[in-house]
């Protein structure tokens, strides 16, 4: 009996309109458009501005879109992962909230946490609720608004990151299609090169902490540039060796959107040429939990079915990883 996969049937996704430019942020931080562009890649990043908006606001558009575009309601989805690094609140979980506000009733739900890995272990978890044949539709989201934990006064941080929000719907293949294969990996003795140091149990919120700027992400930058370029590109190659893929079985290379030098380093490193791989980092910035589920979105139209993608992340943590998937529509 054929194997039965977890394929994606649907992907959809939503960035807010605010665009922040590069020429924008020289107004704000002491820094220039050209170092941005050639350090980074990134020309524009989109914010999420408005009061009481928050992740799951995100959320509720892309969602519904994919539903849409499925012919299916939310009363269909069995299970909801949202992958997330900027929660709408510690607890409860945004998973809950993006249920209650599209009205799944049906789904129960759980917010998943491994930085900007978090949406490829998130469609590794939720392949397995499908593999087992517990459910039938999972529904898996990438999204974080990063510009609520960004310091717009520190260079190295703020001209990276961005805000936006995708998500994809997992269901049983039994004809070869789906997620085929991963390989994901975490290692928290990098924990101190790319965190939020306060909020948590560790130093919940004080007057200290705030003063001491703790409630915004902290990177130091070269340190897990170095991993990145390495690990990712590693592991991206480590699926593609150990499933006996040459570059030219791979459609596509779908890589977590944070540096445009860490893409050409991966790029580089499993041979693939430069039209196979997806870049928006230039319209979006590294929006964390977004940027793979965004980069399926906007490629969606380009995909063939039985083509071989590579996703492939690495982020806070540190944590990692690399996907093959062959596509199923
Ligand atoms: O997605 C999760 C994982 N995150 C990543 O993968 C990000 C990995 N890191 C990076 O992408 C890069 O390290 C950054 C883009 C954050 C920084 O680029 P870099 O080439 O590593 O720069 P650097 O930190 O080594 O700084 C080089 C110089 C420094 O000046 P000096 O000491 O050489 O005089 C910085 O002060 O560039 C300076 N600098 C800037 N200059 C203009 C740092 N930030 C800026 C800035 N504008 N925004």
């Amino acid at each position: 009996m054929q194997k039965t996969y977890a394929a994606i049937t649907a992907v959809n996704g939503y960035v807010p309109e605010y665009v922040l430019t590069n020429q924008e942020l020289e107004t704000m931080v002491d820094t220039n458009d050209e170092w941005i562009i050639s350090r980074t890649g990134i020309k524009e990043r989109r914010i999420l501005k408005g009061e009481g908006l928050a992740t799951s606001d995100m959320a509720v558009p892309a969602v519904e879109g994919l539903l849409k575009k499925r012919g299916i309601t939310a009363n269909d989805l069995d299970l909801i992962i949202f992958c997330t690094t900027t929660p709408d609140m510690p607890f409860p979980a945004t998973a809950n909230i993006l249920a209650d506000k599209i009205g799944a009733k049906n789904a129960w739900g759980y917010d998943l946490q491994a930085a900007c890995s978090g949406f490829l272990f998130g469609l590794s978890t939720g392949a397995s609720f499908i593999e087992s044949g517990r459910h039938q539709k999972v529904l898996v989201v990438g999204g974080d608004k990063m510009s609520s934990i960004i310091n717009y006064e520190d260079r190295a941080t703020c001209i990276i990151f961005g805000d936006g929000c995708g998500c994809a719907l997992l269901e049983p293949n039994n004809e070869g299609f789906g997620i085929l294969d991963s390989v994901l990996k975490s290692d928290g003795a990098g924990r101190s090169f790319l965190n939020m140091k306060a909020g948590g149990s560790l130093k919940p919120a004080s007057h200290e902490t705030i003063d001491a700027k703790e409630h915004f992400a902290y990177q130091e930058g070269q340190t897990v540039f170095k991993f990145a370029v390495t690990n990712m590109a590693e592991v991206a190659a480590e699926v593609m060796e150990r499933n006996n893929l040459s570059s030219d079985d791979v459609s596509w290379l779908v890589p977590h959107q944070a540096n445009k030098r860490i893409i050409d380093a991966t790029a580089n490193r499993t041979g693939l040429s430069a039209d196979k791989v997806i870049i928006n980092i230039d319209r979006y910035g590294n929006t964390t939990n977004g940027t793979i589920p965004l980069c399926l979105w906007e490629w969606e139209n380009k995909f063939k079915k039985g083509d071989n993608l590579i996703l492939a992340a690495f982020g806070g943590g540190f944590t990692w990883g690399a996907m093959y998937i062959k596509w199923a529509y």
